[in-house]
């Protein structure tokens, strides 16, 4: 078995895009787990891998991308709060609400929902939350509910003080959060799914980014599934579209990225994975932000400087707040999620204009021209972003995919690895 066998099998079982997370980072799994089963030969490894489930678990181990933190775009955790206490409430009295986020990690998006529910003096005997993750070390952690530094992002981190107790490597979430969530390891794409339906909410986000066409379609069909009529789905920036295309709603709230389903009425038959994929192929493709560039981590905006609040003091009429400002950039995000590129462009050099030094900002000037295809004007602004935030992955990515089209595959390999180190160093710093 060669190693493209092995990418063909990591599709096929988990849905792993070999091109999403870049063929050298599964060249180093297989390479440092046969250097621990002590093997130097590929069609060795590949035959205690066709014999062994566990090795299967091993290697799925070393490929899986766990990065995730607490009150991940906290946008979401708002509008789940109000979507709860003014939609969902008032028309289920007596129920009990089931939230489920798939893929869980290591457990801080289900007990992010679980403290936002908390903090919003939901009863805690009205919401049942479950957690499901491939990887069984994340469910463990998770399970666990230890976190060190990498866990908390952001500036509001006041619920730490709440819910967690600090200790000498980290911090341990509370006993009364932690019962809150059930955790089951469990593959999305496995038929018939373990988890029971309907859920009111799900959060399915950061999977589908790393996804082949096939998986992404099996993994909606599920959470179609899953999702009860009247439900809410989250889902990832870069993948809500994806999400809209399959036959989901959006739910029009800027910088949230969730959706519904379909009223009956209004819901056209969807096309067949097959007809679509066929379809797909004939049709010019629409310009639309590419909501996936080999991004090793997801494009989620995580990592640039926080967005200004708004001050106090009123402003003159006619002079932007910093709210309005805030707002401008998540409009043009926004309109770039909808492929309304050339006003994207506008609001976000409208913003850069106030804000030169936002990361975030500079990365997604970076994204809607390397959607253009102008690659010069992409490096310029990915090499800004980086620049004032070294740390930013996704713009690595990107960058690294730029060089690759330009046949420069050992200086995107570098960026890549760099883009890889941040990502998995953020997850050792966790205890
Ligand atoms: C980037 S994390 C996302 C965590 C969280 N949803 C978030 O957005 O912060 C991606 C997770 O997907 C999990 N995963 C990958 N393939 C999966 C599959 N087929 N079924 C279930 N989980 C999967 C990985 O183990 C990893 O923990």
């Amino acid at each position: 078995m060669k190693q493209n066998m092995i990418e063909s099998l990591l599709e096929e079982k988990i849905g792993l895009d070999t091109a999403a997370i870049g063929r050298k980072v599964i060249e180093n799994a297989i390479r440092q787990r046969m250097d621990r089963c002590r093997l130097t030969s590929l069609r060795a490894y590949a035959k205690i891998l066709s014999d062994s489930n566990d090795e299967w678990k091993n290697l799925i181990e070393m490929v899986v991308v766990p990065e995730t933190w607490f009150f991940r775009n906290r946008k979401v955790f708002n509008y789940l709060v109000h979507f709860v206490k003014d939609s969902w409430e008032p028309k289920n009295r007596g129920r009990t609400l089931r939230a489920l986020s798939i893929p869980c990690s290591t457990g801080e998006e289900p007990y992010s929902i679980a403290m936002a529910f908390l903090d919003a003096d939901i009863n805690k005997d009205r919401f049942h939350i479950e957690g499901m993750d491939i990887s069984e070390e994340a469910i463990k952690k998770a399970r666990l509910g230890e976190y060190g530094s990498g866990s908390f992002r952001g500036k509001d981190l006041t619920f730490r003080d709440r819910y967690f107790r600090s200790k000498s490597h980290g911090y341990q979430l509370l006993e009364h959060v932690r019962e809150k969530v059930q955790f089951k390891a469990g593959n999305v794409l496995k038929t018939p799914f373990a988890a029971r339906a309907p859920f009111d909410v799900i959060f399915c986000r950061n999977l589908m980014i790393y996804m082949s066409p096939e998986a992404r379609d099996r993994t909606l069909e599920t959470m179609s599934r899953l999702l009860s009529e009247t439900g809410i789905f989250f889902c990832g920036h870069a993948e809500r579209q994806t999400a809209l295309d399959w036959g989901f709603e959006a739910v029009h709230e800027t910088g949230v990225f969730a959706c519904r389903k379909r009223c009956r009425e209004s819901n056209p038959k969807r096309p067949s994975v097959a007809a679509k994929r066929m379809s797909s192929k004939q049709q010019v493709p629409e310009k639309k932000i590419a909501p996936i560039r080999k991004p090793v981590v997801p494009v989620d905006f995580p990592s640039g400087r926080p967005i200004e609040r708004p001050k106090p003091a009123g402003p003159e009429v006619g002079v932007p707040t910093s709210q309005e400002k805030a707002d401008l950039f998540l409009e043009a995000r926004e309109m770039a999620d909808q492929g309304l590129l050339p006003k994207a462009l506008e609001l976000c050099q409208d913003f850069l204009g106030e804000n030169p030094v936002h990361a975030d900002a500079h990365f997604l000037m970076g994204l809607i021209h390397e959607t253009f295809n102008n690659n010069d004007k992409a490096e310029a602004f990915f090499n800004k972003a980086i620049y004032l935030n070294p740390e930013h992955v996704e713009a690595l990515n990107h960058l690294a995919f730029v060089e690759s089209q330009r046949g420069n595959e050992e200086g995107a390999e570098r960026l890549r690895r760099r883009a890889q180190r941040i990502s998995r160093g953020t997850m050792h710093r966790a205890p």
